[in-house]
């Protein structure tokens, strides 16, 4: 598995993730009559993300990329090594807060969008969870806000999924994180 970072703009601040010895190992099968097997699904990354750079992870089917992006995006832990975001260890003490912290654009537009909710729910649904005590009135300012700067229009706020292009989609995913 290879990492490739973008060139851009060097910038002051620390990295946005570090990984250092990044582990991930499954336990699979075992019963009775057999011992547990390890999967070693991840081993020993390291690497730095820093801000306004884009980090491409590129490699051969089943080398590891998913498990690091799960580890990565806090869905799971890793089995060992250190994880940083933001400065922050991602300690089980800080793994809460984090989370919201990081969030995730999936590559396909079309099948990451309820297609039940509209658009202004869809971009208020993560301030209902992570900032759960927010007043409604500024969770759907923000949600509109969200809505122009992905360069859609106020009046696409009441709309659903379907009424738009797999780009505008995209942005609205891309507005959701
Ligand atoms: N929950 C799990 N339990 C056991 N083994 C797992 C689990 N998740 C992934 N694996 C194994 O870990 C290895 C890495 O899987 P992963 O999904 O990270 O690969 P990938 O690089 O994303 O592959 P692809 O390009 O095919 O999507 C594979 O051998 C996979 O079978
Ligand atoms: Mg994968």
């Amino acid at each position: 598995m290879s990492a490739v970072t973008t060139d851009a703009p060097t910038t002051k601040t620390g990295p946005v993730v570090t990984a250092r010895g990044l582990t991930r190992h499954y336990e699979v099968g075992g019963g009775l009559f057999s011992k547990p097997k390890t999967v070693r699904a991840l081993s020993d990354l390291d690497f730095e993300l820093s801000p306004g750079r884009t980090l491409a992870v590129v490699g051969e089917s089943g080398c590891g990329k998913s498990t690091l992006a799960r580890v990565v995006t806090l869905i799971e832990e890793p089995t060992r090594g250190e994880l940083s975001i933001s400065g922050t260890d991602a300690t089980p003490d800080a793994w809460k807060g984090l989370r919201s912290k990081v969030q995730i654009v999936f590559q396909d537009p079309y099948g990451s969008l309820n297609p039940r909710q509209r658009i202004g729910q869809i971009l208020m649904e993560p301030l209902l969870i992570n900032r759960a005590s927010m007043p409604k009135s500024e969770r759907e300012a923000k949600a509109r806000e969200m809505l122009r700067l992905v360069g859609l229009r106020p009046e696409h706020f009441d709309r659903y999924p379907h009424m738009f292009s797999g780009g505008q989609r995209q942005r609205i995913a891309i507005g959701r994180a």
